[in-house]
């Protein structure tokens, strides 16, 4: 079972599983729909104006208090610490704080049924996850042990700073890998990491036997200055151990970050091709102010979830869930923060509870620093949805552009959803479009984080795809339905034409038995 998970997610069927099923909302007549979204949006305005002044403090300004009633200080600037120790006398004001109840942590997102949100997930639609907490509240009851065990965590089980910092040095690349497809994509990235003259070292980490030596020897080819981790090894400072039950998946992008030799990693997903040289991160001004970049997804969390009166976080309006493709933190200043993301994603300690709040990994980086009342540092500009503007009209986006945190140039082109096209299809769009990165969509509202832009991920039946083969799979498309597809050459020039260089059609080589 758990191996079969492991293998989904490496085939990216996790990905339909996860993104393919859209939450409905009810339809409304056309005018209620514009005045609902006129009110809405002043409200939403409103409110982002108070948080973005209030930021992490409580928005009615009520003061933080420890279990016994009495005031504690939450410094609010707790991201400028410059070496992790320096945040443990933060954290013993963290972990005793008074426990959130959920009723005050849903007041502050005040989304109806009416607004156009897009939440990921229904109660039934997840594998292996327990989602009842979606349509039935947690009670304050059943929260509270999560919230004390990461808290005791966090107090009592990481390894500290001064043992660890010692294995840490330098800037560089870490992407999870294993064979067959990974593979093959972790190649179309290295190539274009050589294209772009970065000066990065990579560090491929990857689980036990799936990363063979013929496997490194070939990305080693490709990239010579690649170094390796075995995250099953026992020299790990986490360990990661294969758990039936689970299976490892979701532990192995946090442990990682934990356990690379970098002392500030850049994390990315095999799938994922930088479009400038991933060095020009480290000088921008939020790295240098937050010490870390988290880019956000398309869905926003509930408001219900657990995890918000679990991290004592008030829902906040004017984030997305994290979109893990590409994450970089500096460990010398948040090696416990990663400590403790690494926590939420080890079954073994909490029987994959957190995975099921935080619909797998993608957000445990984000309410380990929501729990550690911590800021992160964020693009000023949302992901734009790429993918291939068809012949009767229809759009399929199969990409997120990320983009440089300050000045919004695109810097990522993250293909999550490219592996669920059909190869076929894959085939037509290259002979008769030249490449499957032909246009994009962008909110016109992509600076202000708290404005709903409709998205859904829905499924495509290639309609207009003439000579369409019988049986083909239908793929999954992101979809930014009342935004125009513009040409992609406007914001990403060339694109098309790299990603044939550097081998991005791999699949349409592949022999049957590979
Ligand atoms: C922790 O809270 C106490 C009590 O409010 C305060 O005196 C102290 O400065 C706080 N420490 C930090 C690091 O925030």
């Amino acid at each position: 079972m758990a191996v079969s998970w492991r293998n989904a997610l490496q085939e990216g069927r996790w990905n339909n599983m996860q993104l393919g099923v859209p939450s409905k909302m009810p339809q409304l007549p056309k005018q209620t729909y514009r005045i609902a979204a006129v009110a809405t949006l002043v409200i939403v305005g409103l409110l982002g104006l108070s948080y973005s002044k209030s930021d992490m403090r409580r928005p009615n300004d009520e003061p933080w208090m420890d279990k016994s009633g009495a005031e504690v200080r939450i410094l609010d600037n707790a991201h400028a610490f410059e070496n992790a120790d320096d945040f443990l006398p933060h954290f013993r004001n963290v972990t005793s704080l008074k426990p959130m109840l959920m009723r005050q942590a849903k007041s502050t997102c005040t989304w109806t049924a009416d607004d156009d949100v897009d939440f990921n997930f229904g109660e039934s639609s997840g594998w292996f996850l327990d989602l009842r907490w979606v349509t039935k509240d947690m009670s304050d009851k059943e929260l509270s042990p999560w919230r004390s065990q990461w808290q005791y965590a966090v107090n009592n089980k990481f390894v500290p700073w001064s043992e660890a910092a010692g294995n840490f040095e330098g800037r560089g690349i870490v992407i999870v890998g294993g064979n067959g497809k990974s593979l093959k994509r972790m190649k179309v990235l290295l190539r274009q990491l050589k294209r772009l003259g970065t000066r990065l070292p990579v560090e491929v980490h990857y689980f036990d036997f799936e990363l063979p030596s013929e496997a490194q020897a070939e990305l080693k080819e490709v990239y010579p200055s690649i170094l390796f981790n075995d995250l099953a090894g026992s020299h790990n400072i986490k360990e990661t151990r294969f758990n039936p039950m689970f299976g490892v998946h979701f532990q192995l992008k946090t442990a990682a970050m934990v356990n690379s030799r970098f002392a500030e990693p850049l994390l990315l997903d095999s799938d994922n091709i930088p479009v400038i040289d991933p060095e020009e991160l480290y000088e921008s001004d939020t790295y240098k102010e937050y010490g870390t970049i988290f880019w956000p997804d398309i869905a926003r969390t509930r408001m219900n979830n657990p995890i918000w009166p679990i991290t004592n976080t008030r829902c906040r309006m004017d984030e997305f869930e994290q979109e893990s493709g590409q994450i970089l933190v500096n460990k010398r200043k948040f090696f416990y923060h990663l400590q403790l993301a690494a926590w939420y994603m080890d079954s073994e300690e909490n029987e994959g509870r957190f995975q099921s709040w935080m619909l797998g990994d993608k957000d445990c980086y984000r309410f380990a620093w929501h729990a550690l009342k911590t800021k992160y540092g964020r693009p000023s500009r949302w992901v734009t949805s790429v993918g291939t503007s068809n012949d009767d009209g229809s759009y399929c986006g199969h990409t997120f552009a990320q983009h440089h945190p300050d000045d919004g140039r695109v810097a990522f082109m993250h293909g999550g959803l490219l592996k669920t096209i059909p190869e076929p299809v894959i085939k037509m769009q290259l002979e008769e479009h030249g490449g499957v990165f032909q246009a994009y969509k962008r909110s016109p509202f992509d600076h202000e984080f708290t404005e709903l832009t409709s998205t859904t991920i829905g499924f495509d039946n290639f309609d207009y795809f003439k000579d369409k083969p019988e049986g083909i799979l239908p793929a999954s498309c992101t979809h930014f339905s009342k935004v125009k597809a513009r040409p992609l050459d406007e914001i990403a020039p060339g694109f098309q034409e790299t990603f044939k260089e550097i081998g991005g059609y791999w699949m349409l080589e592949e022999t049957a038995d590979d």
